[in-house]
């Protein structure tokens, strides 16, 4: 399933981080790039120590901990520090899957790719192309969201970023590992949460409502595989 979240980081926060995207030192994509990636990969980004990557990544970090969809659509067990990209200049991302695990960097430890998240930081109408194109279940998304806004979508799908003829396109993009690996029964979850959450705006203290929201927990409980 692919979900928007409007606005993560509201049009103040949005320049703040652009300008200092601006101003970072930039190397080249293919530095990170897997023998396979390495032949799509035409893009620049920020080495993950970067002190402007660590400061975003960190913000980013912090809204997406305080926004409800978020939680509901990805149900986090971990997220890898954000990175970030800079396309210009017929940058792109051909066709790939991303691998299924990643290493958190310093560590040992490995995380499993299962939710991808893009947020955008350029707004659409400051360059053209640049459209992240994703291959779910449901058919080709074509996605380029006003700066600010972020989208999820499966680490399971084949995706890529269109080449960008004109402007620059900023964007970070990291991967959480859920406590639900499979798409399908994340989906479950997420309709059933909303379900409830709405529900109990309608008619709170409904008596349903615990059995509902004990049935979630107990799927969660079932799916869960961390
Ligand atoms: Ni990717």
């Amino acid at each position: 399933m692919m979900i928007r979240i409007p606005a993560l980081l509201d049009a103040d926060e949005v320049r703040q981080c652009r300008q200092a995207l601006e101003e970072a030192s930039w190397q080249d994509g293919r530095v990170t790039a897997g023998s396979l990636a390495v032949q799509v990969k035409a893009n620049q980004q920020l080495p993950l120590d970067s002190p402007v990557a660590r400061a975003i990544g960190d913000r980013i970090l912090d809204r997406l901990g305080r926004n409800p969809l978020f939680m509901s659509a990805a149900l986090p067990l971990k997220v890898l520090p954000p990175r970030f990209n800079r396309y210009e200049g017929g940058g792109t991302y051909g066709n790939h899957i991303d691998n299924a695990f990643v290493t958190i960097p310093g560590t040992a430890i490995k995380v499993r790719s299962d939710v991808s998240t893009t947020v955008f930081f350029s707004d659409p109408d400051t360059y053209d192309g640049g459209e992240l194109v994703v291959e779910d279940t449901f058919g080709q998304q074509v996605v380029k969201l006003p700066a600010g806004d972020a989208i999820l979508y499966p680490g399971t799908s084949l995706h890529r970023v269109e080449p960008v003829t004109r402007g620059v396109r900023y964007a970070s993009f990291f991967w959480t590992h859920s406590l639900v690996a499979s798409d399908e029964q994340r989906r479950l979850l997420f309709d059933l949460d909303q379900q409830i959450q709405q529900l109990t705006a309608r008619h709170p203290g409904d008596p349903s409502l615990s059995a509902l929201s004990g049935t979630y927990h107990n799927l969660l409980r079932m799916w869960s595989q961390a």
